[in-house]
């Protein structure tokens, strides 16, 4: 019995030395209810007396060896797992990192926020409207009644006989003029929709960007001075401007205003067409009938408004040539502003 106390003890120790030893079974096997060890134990009935506590103290030398050899065994174990573990995952920091991708604003969103910049320098407030419009604000408050024929240029989405999406943003003055007294400096930027079909320069979705002033005694001329700066704000200090007599039935007197080109400064390129300018805008005096709609009085008060379309001012500030473009969102394309 003895001798078998010692080859056990022996075995641990030889299986020991291997370094990967499972050492769960290793104690299942030796310690556990059905292991060696124990099954020596219920031997020792047989023994005499005498013998007895000799092989009981043995016995429990050798559990304790084993025991104690387990723990020494997992402590070792844990410490090559660690090092091991640290090996793989050694970060080597002088290998070249990987750059992480960024993305940009859309060329759109950075010339609105320009148009915000350079208005806000000038006092006026952004607000917005809706772009699920009625009729009324969309086009009878504006002075465009049923059957005119306005609203053929603007022909849109009608989601009822009096809701509509937006064709402009133009009812925002409206829905402006209703909730404040004059004076007003707003502009409004925002989507609007028009039933065109896809092209270089249409789309049935595109962004305006509307501006109203009224307060008493406002002329043309604060209309051109205000979008002179704009102009050479937004397209350099050499620019000037010029109005085109046009006709908005919201407006009297209307113009269309034009950009000197800021390419070639007026002598004609292929940016303005061999024009020397470039259309941008649509403006006037608000009209009379308007202001009476959003119960300011004409007698008192005058005021002026402006419309542009952002897609139509990146286009020309940045010599694109295709609107959809803008809307393809290839990032070659974005990647380049
Ligand atoms: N709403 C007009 C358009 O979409 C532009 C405009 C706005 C003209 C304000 C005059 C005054 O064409």
């Amino acid at each position: 019995m003895r001798e078998k106390l010692e080859n056990i003890r022996k075995e641990v120790e030889t299986l020991l030395q291997q370094s990967d030893v499972n050492l769960e079974e290793l104690r299942i096997r030796y310690l556990g209810k059905k292991g060696e060890l124990t099954s020596v134990l219920r031997g020792m009935g047989a023994l005499s007396a005498e013998e007895r506590p000799i092989v009981g103290q043995l016995a429990n030398d050798v559990r304790f060896f084993i025991e104690n050899a387990i723990a020494v065994k997992a402590e070792e174990q844990k410490k090559e797992q660690m090092k091991m573990k640290f090996m793989k995952e050694k970060l080597d920091v002088t290998a070249p990192g990987n750059a992480v991708k960024v993305g940009k604003r859309h060329p759109l969103a950075k010339v609105e926020m320009e148009m915000w910049d350079i208005f806000l320098g000038m006092g006026f407030d952004i607000i917005e409207g809706p772009e699920v419009e009625y009729d009324y604000y969309n086009f009878q408050a504006l002075n465009i009644p049923e059957n005119h024929p306005a609203r053929d240029t603007q022909d849109t989405f009608y989601i009822t006989n009096n809701i509509l999406l937006r064709s402009q943003t133009s009812p925002v003055q409206v829905r402006a003029m209703e909730k404040q007294k004059p004076p007003i400096r707003v502009i409004s930027p925002g989507r609007v929709y028009r039933s065109d079909a896809v092209d270089a320069t249409h789309s049935p979705m595109f962004h305006q960007l509307e501006g109203l002033v009224v307060d008493k005694g406002i002329t043309m001329g604060d209309l051109k001075g205000t979008l002179e700066l704009f102009a050479q704000k937004m397209f350099g200090p050499e620019t000037k401007i010029r109005f085109r007599p046009h006709h908005f039935p919201f407006t009297e007197p209307s113009a269309e205003v034009d950009v000197s080109c800021f390419v070639c400064g007026g002598k004609g390129c292929r940016v303005c067409k061999g024009e020397g300018w470039i259309e941008i805008l649509g403006a006037g005096m608000v009209h009379p009938y308007v202001l009476s709609n959003c119960g300011i009085d004409p007698e008192v008060y005058s005021g002026f408004a402006f419309g542009m379309g952002i897609e139509r001012i990146t286009m020309c500030k940045y010599g694109m040539d295709d609107m959809r473009l803008l809307y393809e969102n290839d990032v070659r394309f974005l990647n380049q502003f």
